[in-house]
């Protein structure tokens, strides 16, 4: 199941040279494109399962996969509402296979930009935010595809919460680090520590198997 992964090939040898005007055109803009009806639909979802939690605080897990972290964290925080949300629903309907959700995870097939502009516009403040392996888009064209440098990073950004991204390719995590210092927000960086315990989504999994480094980003959004 857990094949060997190569590791990450780009034709970037360090932080992408565009990256601050494209993070500072992203900061000072609105992005206006429209939201895809299907994501509206699973924010509606999401809005009801919230209003039978009361003031439960939000864990978002954004880009979850199969959601083997949405249901540690809900594991580790049993008083938060964790939401794990992906764009594949072959992906999450393996991760509902796995057995039954605790009863405070909701798995959505949802578009992570558009949910995070509604989410901002609906005022959200998150407890955490947890962005695990994200795609990392390594040809140089593709910066604005990775979520530092996509027209979305402001919205990330005010949700709040305590941000947390994992990825085996370093250069991702250094632009996000330097996106978000653009912005005024310290962050911190480190490798995973090999022994640092169970694999927490199944990404990760396969990198370790695969003797990958990982890396951590850890910021506090204001
Ligand atoms: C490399 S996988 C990592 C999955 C999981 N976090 C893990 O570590 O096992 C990236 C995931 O992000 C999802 N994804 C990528 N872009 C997305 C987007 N714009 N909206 C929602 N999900 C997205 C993909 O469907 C995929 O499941």
């Amino acid at each position: 199941m857990f094949g060997n992964s190569k590791p990450v090939v780009s034709n970037q040898t360090g932080i992408h040279q565009d990256l601050f005007r494209t993070v500072q055109r992203h900061l000072t803009r609105t992005w206006q494109a429209p939201v895809a009806e299907h994501t509206r639909a699973a924010f509606a979802e999401a809005l009801a399962w919230l209003a039978e939690r009361q003031d439960a605080p939000v864990i978002l897990d954004s880009g979850c996969g199969t959601a083997r972290s949405s249901r540690w964290l809900a594991a580790q925080h049993p008083g938060a509402a964790v939401i794990g949300i992906d764009q594949s629903a072959h992906r999450l309907a393996r991760g509902r296979d796995a057995g039954a959700l605790p009863d405070n995870l909701l798995l959505l097939r949802a578009e992570c930009a558009d949910f995070w502009r509604l989410a901002e516009e609906g005022g959200w403040r998150l407890m955490a935010h947890y962005l695990l392996y994200p795609n990392p888009w390594p040809k140089a064209a593709h910066l604005k595809r990775r979520w530092h440098g996509h027209p979305v990073f402001p919205s990330l950004l005010n949700l709040g919460g305590t941000l947390e991204v994992r990825s085996n390719w370093p250069i991702y995590l250094q632009e996000m680090q330097a996106a978000l210092g653009q912005a005024a927000i310290p962050s911190t960086l480190d490798e995973l520590p090999a022994d640092a315990g169970e694999a927490v989504t199944d990404f990760e999994l396969k990198y370790l198997h695969s003797g990958h480094a990982l890396w951590r980003l850890q910021a506090q959004l204001p």
